[in-house]
Formats: C-alpha cells, sequence, structure tokens
C-alpha cells in the first residue's frame, strides 16, 4: 500500500475522531460534581486539563472508535471508552515525565506538568486521570449493559496494571541497569506501550459485541501495531528532534533505555516496522475494506513523524 496516496483519508478520519474525544474529555474534566464527590479541587482540575487537554494525536481513542465501528457498536459509548483510554494514557505520560522517572520537562510541546505546577500535582493528577478512567466505563452514563461495562472495566486494569503498562514502566527502569536481550526488549515494550494499544482495538470489539474469534483477532492486530509504535517511538528519539516530535529527542541512548534500535540499529528497526504493518494488514483481511481505516492507521504507527 501506498501510504502517500492514502493519508489524507486517514488524517481527516483520526482529526474527527480526535475533536470527538477533545468534547467529551472537556465535558468528563469540568467542575460539575457527580454523584458521591464531595468537591472537585479547582488546581487538581486545572492539573487534569493540562494534563489531558494539550493536544496528544489522540491515537488510542481512533482506534477504540474505529474498531468499534468495524462491528456497527454504540458511538457514544465507544467515545467514553475511547476517553477513559486517553485518561489512562495521559496519566502514564503525566508520570512518566516525572524526575524519578524519564525526567522530561518538554511534552506534546509544552513544560511538563509538573514544571507548569509541581511534582505533587502532576501525581495527583495522575492519580485522579487513572482512578476516573474507570469511573468513566462503570457509570450508567456509559450506555452499554453493565456485564459489557464491567468486561472492559476489568480488561482495562489488566492493561493499565502490574501485568501491562505499569509493570511495563517498572521494568523499564529496571532496564537501564539490566540490559535485557531482545525477548526483554519485546516483553517490556509489549507491556508499557502495547498493553495499552491492544486494549484499544480489543475494547472495540467488546463494545461491538464482537465473537470471541473476533475480538482475538483484534487483540492481536493491537499488540502487533502496539510493537510498531514504540519501535517507531525509538526510532523517532534517534532521528528526529523536539520541534517535531514536541518532547525531547535523543535522551534514550544517554538514559542507557533498552530498545530494539539501541540493540539492532535503525536499518533493521525500519525493516521490522514493515514486517509488523505487514501482519497487522494480514490479521484485518476477514473484515475486508471494512477495514481499510485500520490498514491505514497502521502505516501511519509506523511511518509517523511525530
Ligand atoms: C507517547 O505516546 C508515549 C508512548 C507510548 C511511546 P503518543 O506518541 O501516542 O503520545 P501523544 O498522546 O500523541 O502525545
Ligand atoms: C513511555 O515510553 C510509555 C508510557 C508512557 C507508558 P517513553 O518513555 O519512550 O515515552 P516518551 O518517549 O517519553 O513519550
Ligand atoms: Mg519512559
Ligand atoms: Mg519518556
Ligand atoms: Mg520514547
Amino acid at each position: 500500500m501506498d501510504k502517500n496516496s492514502l493519508a489524507p483519508h486517514f488524517t481527516t478520519a483520526l482529526a474527527t475522531r480526535a475533536m470527538q474525544v477533545e468534547t467529551i474529555l472537556q465535558k468528563l474534566l469540568d467542575e460539575r460534581l457527580r454523584a458521591g464527590e464531595i468537591a472537585r479541587p479547582e488546581r487538581l482540575m486545572a492539573a487534569m486539563r493540562y494534563g489531558v487537554l494539550n493536544g496528544g494525536k489522540r491515537l488510542r481513542p481512533f482506534l477504540v472508535m474505529e474498531t468499534a465501528a468495524l462491528f456497527g457498536a454504540n458511538e457514544e459509548a465507544a467515545l467514553r471508552v475511547a476517553a477513559a483510554l486517553e485518561s489512562i494514557h495521559c496519566y502514564s505520560l503525566v508520570h512518566d515525565d516525572l524526575p524519578a522517572m524519564d525526567d522530561d520537562d518538554l511534552r506534546r510541546g509544552q513544560p511538563t506538568l509538573h514544571k507548569a505546577f509541581d511534582e505533587a500535582a502532576a501525581i495527583l493528577a495522575g492519580d485522579s486521570l487513572l482512578t476516573y478512567a474507570f469511573d468513566i466505563i462503570a457509570s450508567d452514563e456509559t450506555d452499554l449493559d453493565a456485564a459489557t461495562r464491567l468486561e472492559l472495566v476489568l480488561s482495562l486494569a489488566r492493561a493499565a496494571g502490574p501485568g501491562g503498562m505499569a509493570g511495563g514502566q517498572a521494568l523499564d527502569l529496571m532496564a537501564e541497569e539490566q540490559n535485557p536481550d531482545e525477548t526483554g526488549i519485546i516483553t517490556l515494550q509489549a507491556m508499557k506501550t502495547g498493553a495499552l494499544i491492544r486494549f484499544a482495538c480489543e475494547s472495540g470489539a467488546i463494545i461491538g459485541g464482537a465473537t470471541r474469534e473476533e475480538r482475538e483477532r483484534l487483540a492481536e492486530f493491537g499488540s502487533a501495531i502496539g510493537l510498531a509504535f514504540q519501535l517507531a517511538d525509538d526510532l523517532l528519539d534517534v532521528t528526529s528532534d523536539a520541534a517535531h516530535l514536541g518532547k525531547a529527542a535523543g535522551k534514550d541512548a544517554a538514559a542507557g533505555k533498552a530498545t530494539l534500535v539501541a540493540l539492532h540499529g535503525i536499518h533493521w528497526t525500519r525493516n521490522q516496522l514493515a514486517g509488523l504493518v505487514a501482519q497487522a494488514e494480514e490479521l484485518l483481511s476477514p473484515f475486508g475494506d471494512k477495514a481499510e481505516i485500520l490498514k491505514q492507521a497502521a502505516h501511519f504507527i509506523a511511518n509517523r513523524e511525530s
């Protein structure tokens, strides 16, 4: 597939989904008290908004929405799940940037949350964004039956928790000293980045009431593009700069991060990315033309410039 000839369609679709999720996130992060809440502290809410409403690509929400659309799912419900996932993703970035972790000053082209506020605010905004995600899905405003909401909560908890993203972040930090081999690096990347992207794709199948086989296929698609996503991130850390990325570049090597780019180099990484895109496309083949936009997403992830 020629990515350039297909790029406009994908770019428009991504922008549309980003606007939809931005609108709902704005509402979810307003001052209005929800049942059972006692107060929403103004500065905490401002910090949460700072960490979320700051122009991310919104790729994970896009994947939730587009995989849900494959199964003709309820779009409003998918949008709430997309917002919940983006809330967790943003928390992971806020904490990832903290001095105790990657110690970064720039995120999405702006000072990181702990720079704009302070470390306590970044920790608490992260905690709140994580917790709020489960509120958003479990709420009966998410128009899905209770069993489906429970399944989403459980899958997201597994993807974000010790056996998923947070566990992967722990392995990532340990790897600065322990130099894992290729298998170790793939495991840590499948966890720190892959797990949320896998959930994004699997959740569309859950929301849409897909068969077990379809759900497994979408999850596998998510795993393939999730690995590609982190490979591209590590490649961009080497090949790009802060002006393009909106975050620091060249820091992985300096910090001794365990990446496949460090292990195998740029050429190998580009070949690997092409292989993962082919694998992702193959996984979508049973869905035919309906999955065209998701195939484009796989290309975008591997070839992105920011
Ligand atoms: C960055 O994710 C963190 C990684 C998992 C590599 P994104 O590249 O999706 O960041 P935003 O949301 O667009 O800022
Ligand atoms: C971050 O990986 C993954 C998560 C935030 C879970 P990186 O540390 O490589 O992400 P960037 O490069 O800071 O966005
Ligand atoms: Mg990190
Ligand atoms: Mg980082
Ligand atoms: Mg990175």
